[in-house]
């Protein structure tokens, strides 16, 4: 388990370990084409495929999307079922190459609301590729985070019925559905909103955030790379002071 950030410092290096994204703004990149906002869903599959090549080529070890929140079903009920194929669909498809490009895939959400055969090609997949470490790709599919911190109570409480008083941040840590990896350094959201919509509440205490009005279908490795740079020019105090910070030891790549 990763050390949480508010418990110690981590060390930071220059290409960000983990980066989180809200993959945002393809209903308005269909509707700008006059296309149906699907056609953006459709097109938003290629850019995942194009990040997690460019955050191998780049040295990014953990990249985890937002898929599908808790609270897309409010959605209309054909939009949420075409996302629902779309992604079942994607995950049958691009099996294969995530096992040849050595990516080992998560899926993290309350899965109790996708259909068994889903369920069972996301065990599949997860297997398969558990023990490959180019890249540890985590989708978010019916994800909350206050889904995830209720979900991470539960199992703390039936697991551990001891004095309160001693519980430690860790204890519900080690729950969250993220706990193979340490907590995001950088969080993008495209699409121009400025706001997390309950991606990794509790994940999200320390990471840089960095939004974008560039629409996800349009997202490249380039827009990628400006993500990254602006990270580096961030100072990332963690509670301390800019003069502490210059005491200590300089980043690494
Ligand atoms: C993000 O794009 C994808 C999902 C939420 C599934 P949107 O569908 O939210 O696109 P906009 O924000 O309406 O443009
Ligand atoms: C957040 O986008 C969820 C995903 C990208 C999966 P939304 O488009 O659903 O967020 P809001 O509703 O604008 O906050
Ligand atoms: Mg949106």
């Amino acid at each position: 388990m990763f050390t949480s950030t508010t418990f110690a410092i981590p060390k930071l290096a220059s290409t960000p370990r983990h980066i989180a994204i809200i993959m945002d703004g393809n209903g308005r990149w269909a509707t700008q084409r006059k296309l149906p906002r699907i056609a953006g869903h459709k097109k938003g599959v290629n850019v995942v495929r194009t990040m997690a090549q460019a955050c191998i080529e780049r040295g990014v070890e953990y990249l985890t999307l937002f898929a599908f929140s808790s609270e897309n079903w409010r959605r209309p009920p054909d939009e949420v079922a075409f996302l629902m194929r779309l992604f079942s669909s994607a995950l049958k498809r691009e099996l294969t190459q995530l096992d040849a490009n050595q990516i080992c895939l998560k899926i993290v959400g309350d899965l109790s609301q996708f259909d068994d055969r889903t369920r069972s090609y996301i065990t599949a997949a997860e297997e398969r590729t558990a023990h490959h470490r180019r890249l540890v790709l985590t989708i978010a599919a019916n994800y909350g985070g206050r889904w995830d911190i209720l979900q991470a109570m539960r199992q703390l409480i039936s697991s551990h019925p001891r004095d309160v008083n001693q519980l430690a941040e860790d204890d519900l840590a080690r729950h969250l559905a993220m706990a193979y990896a340490p907590e995001p350094d950088l969080f993008i959201r495209t699409g121009g909103e400025q706001r997390v919509s309950n991606f990794l509440l509790w994940q999200l205490a320390y990471t840089e955030l960095y939004f974008t009005d560039i629409f996800w279908p349009d997202f490249s490795a380039e827009s990628l790379d400006q993500a990254i740079t602006a990270y580096r020019t961030r100072e990332r105090r963690f509670g301390q002071t800019s003069a502490q910070l210059a005491s200590t030891v300089a980043p690494t790549s």
